[in-house]
């Protein structure tokens, strides 16, 4: 039997979002920013990060280090924290000839690709995409993602094996 469903884990973290952002959030920064150093993100055309909470460290990121044209999906199982997210760019502004930012449904069956999330007319912008999505099961096409973050949530999903498996086929393919 699961210790929690899906609807208990979403309630959880909305209900301790503005706890998480006051005292917890910014002591993730760094961690994040040296995955974002390992996996060599700045030179990415295509990034996800899931589970990626009130998106301190994304925002920073792709404000400052991201590459320009390059697109970068952020997904959360709160919508909270998602509200959070998106508050961080209304309040600290940004260069809407830089940056393209918008929140994405996923309510269809049909899986989204990077390139449908970007859209027409953002051409040279830093595309920056958000939306609640369950990281055991993305709603995107396989393969669609050259750099695959998650920051304290491996953890703390129910199951993550089937985490490990959704990065693994959203990923894309390297041949060795
Ligand atoms: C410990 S916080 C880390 C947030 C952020 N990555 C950071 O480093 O500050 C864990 C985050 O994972 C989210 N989360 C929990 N279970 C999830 C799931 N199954 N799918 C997607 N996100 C999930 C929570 O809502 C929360 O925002």
């Amino acid at each position: 039997m699961k210790p929690f469903c899906t609807s208990e884990i979403k309630q959880f973290w909305d209900d301790f979002s503005d706890k998480y952002q006051q005292n917890i959030e910014s002591h993730t920064i760094p961690i994040n920013f040296e995955l974002y150093s390992l996996t060599q993100a700045h030179r990415a055309e295509s990034i996800i990060e899931t589970g990626v909470g009130a998106g301190a460290a994304a925002h920073m990121f792709s404000t400052g280090l991201m590459s320009p044209s390059s697109s970068f999906v952020s997904t959360d199982i709160s919508e909270a924290m998602i509200d959070k997210f998106l508050h961080k760019f209304k309040t600290t502004g940004y260069n809407g000839d830089d940056i393209s930012i918008e929140k994405f449904d996923n309510k269809s069956s049909e899986k989204l690709t990077v390139d449908f999330l970007r859209g027409v007319g953002n051409k040279g912008k830093r595309c920056i995409r958000v939306g609640t999505s369950d990281s055991e099961a993305l709603p995107f096409e396989d393969h669609q993602f050259d750099v695959y973050i998650a920051n304290f949530s491996l953890n703390i999903v129910d199951d993550y094996m089937k985490m490990l498996s959704e990065a693994r086929r959203v990923s894309i393919e390297i041949n060795q």
